[in-house]
């Protein structure tokens, strides 16, 4: 039996791309064998011993160079941008495996079959990228995407209101327009890479949702106020700006009085 904390270690610990990519894979195929072992008795690695690559640089968003779609490498940038989003989301799921324990089986294996699908994402990414000339660590990155898992290392229902209810739910909203200025392109490569990862994220956000609720019934809290509350107590601003996607935020366990609240202006 292959242990899911011992591999969520190696993973976490290394800053080899390939080997998380492989590693990866490989603990989704020995849970679908029912070869993984859930036995919790590793200890847990401060979240400071967590390991990215050498490239691409992190910068603060500010400094990273915005290009539009139509100008000459634009497509490539905006790719290498989402690869950067999908390769730390690798990392998200990891880590709300490795770092909390004491959950349900179930809890651990949605995580890691969601790390699975975020590497896919990657990897799609990456072949996309390949045809336009580009690789991920060509350009800078966005710096700011630990920082939510950094602040939450210490508390699983800020984990969840803040990385997969906030975060990843962001995608939702801005997915759909993102395919629609690749539809008047008229590049359907890019769209049928976009729409398999909106697909799979809504699935992504729906576990949030449903662990998230699931944590405030362990700890006799009310779901909707504790998600007011971490957000306001993490989230830089307050709350994340809209326009919301209703419906499909809906679909992915948020609550419509959530999205009122959400909508509602500070
Ligand atoms: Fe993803
Ligand atoms: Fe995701």
């Amino acid at each position: 039996m292959k242990n899911i904390f011992e591999i969520a270690a190696s993973c976490l610990h290394s800053a080899d791309v390939k080997e998380k990519l492989r590693l990866t894979h490989q603990a989704r195929f020995y849970l679908e064998q029912g070869e993984l072992s859930f036995n919790n008795s590793c200890a847990v690695a401060d979240i400071a011993c967590v390991k990215f690559p050498a490239q691409p640089e992190w910068l603060a968003p500010r400094f990273v160079p915005k290009r539009k779609l139509t100008a000459p490498g634009g497509v490539a940038a905006f790719f290498h941008a989402i690869a950067h989003i999908e390769f730390v989301a690798i990392y998200l799921a990891w880590d709300i495996l490795y770092r909390f324990r004491g959950l349900p089986d179930e809890f651990y294996q949605d995580w890691l079959r969601i790390a699975d699908e975020e590497a896919q994402h990657f990897e799609l990414i990456c072949q996309h990228m390949a045809d336009l000339g580009m690789a991920y660590g060509d350009l800078p990155a966005h710096g700011g995407l630990w920082e939510l898992a950094q602040a939450t290392a210490d508390d699983l229902l800020a984990r969840l209101a803040l990385v997969p209810r906030c975060m990843e739910a962001r995608g939702l909203d801005v997915t759909p327009g993102l395919i629609s200025k690749f539809e008047k392109l008229q590049d359907t490569a890019s769209i049928a890479v976009l729409e398999r990862i909106l697909t799979d994220e809504v699935g992504h956000v729906e576990r949030g949702s449903y662990w998230f609720r699931w944590v405030c019934t362990q700890q006799d809290k009310a779901p909707e106020d504790s998600y007011r509350n971490l957000l306001l107590a993490y989230y830089e601003g307050g709350k994340p700006k809209g326009p919301f996607n209703r419906e499909m935020r809906i679909i992915a366990g948020f609550s419509a009085s959530e999205l009122d609240w959400l909508e509602a202006a500070l």
